[in-house]
């Protein structure tokens, strides 16, 4: 099984510890505790026990910084192809499938999440293959725990998917959150790479066929480097609109594997160690009467007084406070950042 990793996103809602040449997925949000990676390392390490071989697919700007990651790793023997433009994920995944054969199942991750729970998702693995063998697109179902609207919805009548609902509106998340047989997406998907072309190619052909293009295109000399004519010509869109909403082969394997996507500050407070004031450790923070705070940053002193559920995140060159819940809207500050610079 070959498992192929996206990491050419930019996790714009954790501004300002990620940044476009520095996102989320390769930034060391951990370091303070035992786990010193990455979450783009963890997912190297994580995969590599499951999978035989990884393929690469980033961002042309992000290669160097995957590259020094990996080294750290001492596993530098992967497949990679470098985007020179985003299309989003359905091109990514297309184009690492292109380069394989029809019968190899591939396990699509994210390079962005966190799963606890090793030795639940090697079993889960052991299912999706199973079922991806006999043709089906896999996706893997986390029980929803509140009505996030940034997440795909499964829904499910036991292993078969009724429909696949990518981003619903609140009102609508609500409404599945309560029905009780759907589950959150959770971005990763095991299939055929051939059976996932025929899928792609009978519900968003343009896509496939500009894929082919640019792929064949491809300088392959080491690593697949697509031009930037080739790139810019996919339609941009995400495998959860181009296949998964439409195609009727998908399934669901509940997976109870302790998963985050680590997509704000409320999902990373939750993750961080914290103190006896539910404070998170930091050696920097100077806490009076102060709880249930993030403080993040390593700059300098942090100092709180009678300051409960804020989150602070300091460094250096950039400073963020947000009331705890309300840090889904960081990605409207990136986008007045990026109107202003
Ligand atoms: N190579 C490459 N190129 N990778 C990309 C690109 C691209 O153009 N765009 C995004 N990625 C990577 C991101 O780095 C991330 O690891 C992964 O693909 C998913 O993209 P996101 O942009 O984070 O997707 P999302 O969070 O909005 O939604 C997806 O994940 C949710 C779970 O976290 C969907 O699959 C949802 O249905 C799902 O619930
Ligand atoms: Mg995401």
């Amino acid at each position: 099984m070959t498992n192929i990793i996206l990491c050419g996103g930019s996790g714009t809602r954790l501004w300002p510890i990620s940044r476009t040449l520095m996102p989320k997925q390769f930034v060391k949000l951990f370091s303070c505790e035992e786990k010193k990676q990455s979450l783009f390392q963890l997912t190297v390490e994580r995969n590599s026990k499951n999978c035989n071989s990884q393929y690469i697919v980033s961002n042309a700007e992000q290669y160097f910084l995957a590259l020094d990651q990996l080294e750290e790793l001492e596993k530098v023997n992967n497949k990679y192809l470098l985007e020179p433009v985003g299309r989003n994920t359905a091109p990514a995944i297309a184009l690492a499938c292109l380069d394989l054969p029809y019968d190899e199942i591939v396990l699509v991750t994210p390079s962005d999440h966190l799963i606890k729970d090793e030795t639940e998702y090697a079993k889960v693995l052991e299912k999706a293959k199973e079922l991806a063998s006999e043709d089906n697109l896999v996706t893997f179902g986390i029980t929803p725990q509140f009505a996030e609207t940034g997440f795909g919805y499964i829904e499910a009548e036991g292993l078969a998917v009724k429909a696949f609902h990518e981003k619903p509106n609140k009102q609508t998340a609500e409404e599945y959150v309560k029905a009780g047989n759907y589950y959150w997406n959770s971005g990763m998907f095991c299939f055929k790479a051939g059976v996932f072309l025929d899928e792609l190619k009978t519900y968003s052909p343009e896509i496939y066929e500009t894929s082919k293009l640019a792929f064949n295109n491809a300088n392959k000399e080491g690593i697949v480097r697509i031009t930037h004519d080739d790139m810019s010509n996919i339609p941009e869109d995400s495998i959860d609109y181009a296949v998964m909403e439409k195609s009727k082969k998908v399934k669901v394997i509940p997976s109870d594997i302790a998963w985050s996507d680590v997509g704000s500050f409320d999902a990373l407070y939750e993750e961080l160690p914290k103190d006896e004031n539910n404070n998170t450790l930091n050696p920097n923070h100077i806490s009076i009467d102060s709880k249930n705070n993030l403080v993040y940053g390593n700059e300098r002193k942090i100092a709180t007084v009678d300051i409960e559920d804020t989150i602070i995140v300091d460094t250096g060159d950039a400073l963020l406070i947000s009331k705890k819940g309300s840090s889904q809207k960081v990605k409207q500050v990136v986008a007045q950042v990026r109107e202003t610079t």
